[in-house]
């Protein structure tokens, strides 16, 4: 099959995401249309991802991807000090420190440059896992808008630092938001999009 998923720990992800969104096979088959390899190229070219984007994000994961308890510490603060957000957050006992974990990883694995299958079905199984806690979108996008806040706040910390000029720190800035809106994309597809749509709690 054209696009199986064969890439090392597939498997794992993929009963992940079945298991998250209770989907069929047949369901599941509908979601390969939206990692397929044609929708894949077409979204990094639609998201003007280009070969410097990826040198420009892996440069910058050198400079930053150490930081990411740090940035997990902030990204939550932000979000517990709202009523909404940290009802949710605290809703089940011991989920803010797993969180705080998979957050940090979610982080490193931005700076990889890797924007493969295997990294859109991780997309698409963190967007349906929201979007099963009720995380609103408007909810999802003033997080990834405070995500984009703290990354800057890091590299402006660089720059002071002489470790990059101004120059790099804007390339940087504008590389790490496509990347970054491209995540937005693929979480909120899960809200919207069939089959997900068809299984949504709510
Ligand atoms: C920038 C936006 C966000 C990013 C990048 C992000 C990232 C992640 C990641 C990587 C996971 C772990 C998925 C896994 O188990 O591997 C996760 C889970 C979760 N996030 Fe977020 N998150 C964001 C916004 C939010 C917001 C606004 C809330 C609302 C309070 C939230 C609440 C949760 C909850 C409750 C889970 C647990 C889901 C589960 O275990 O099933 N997240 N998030």
């Amino acid at each position: 099959m054209e696009n199986a998923v064969n890439y090392p720990g597939a498997e794992k992800d993929i009963a992940r995401l079945k298991e998250k969104a209770s989907l069929s096979e047949e369901a599941f088959g509908r979601i390969l249309d939206i990692i397929s390899d044609e929708e894949i190229k077409y979204e990094l070219k639609f998201n003007d991802i280009k070969e410097k984007d990826i040198e420009y994000m892996k440069k910058m994961g050198v400079l930053i991807k150490s930081l990411k308890n740090e940035v997990a510490d902030k990204f939550y603060e932000h979000l517990l000090k709202f009523n909404k957000t940290r009802n949710i957050l605290l809703s089940k006992e011991g989920l803010l420190e797993h969180l705080k974990i998979t957050q940090a990883a979610y982080f490193e694995g931005l700076f990889d440059g890797i924007y493969d299958r295997k990294y859109f079905i991780y997309r698409l199984f963190v967007g349906f896992a929201h979007h099963s806690y009720g995380v609103t979108p408007s909810m999802y996008i003033g997080a990834y808008n405070n995500y984009l806040t703290i990354i800057w706040g890091l590299l402006e910390e660089e720059l002071e630092r002489g470790k990059i000029n101004l120059n790099e720190i804007s390339e940087f800035y504008r590389s790490v938001k496509k990347i970054i809106m491209l995540d937005e994309y693929l979480a909120l597809e899960t809200y919207y999009s069939n089959p997900f749509t068809t299984i949504c709690p709510w």
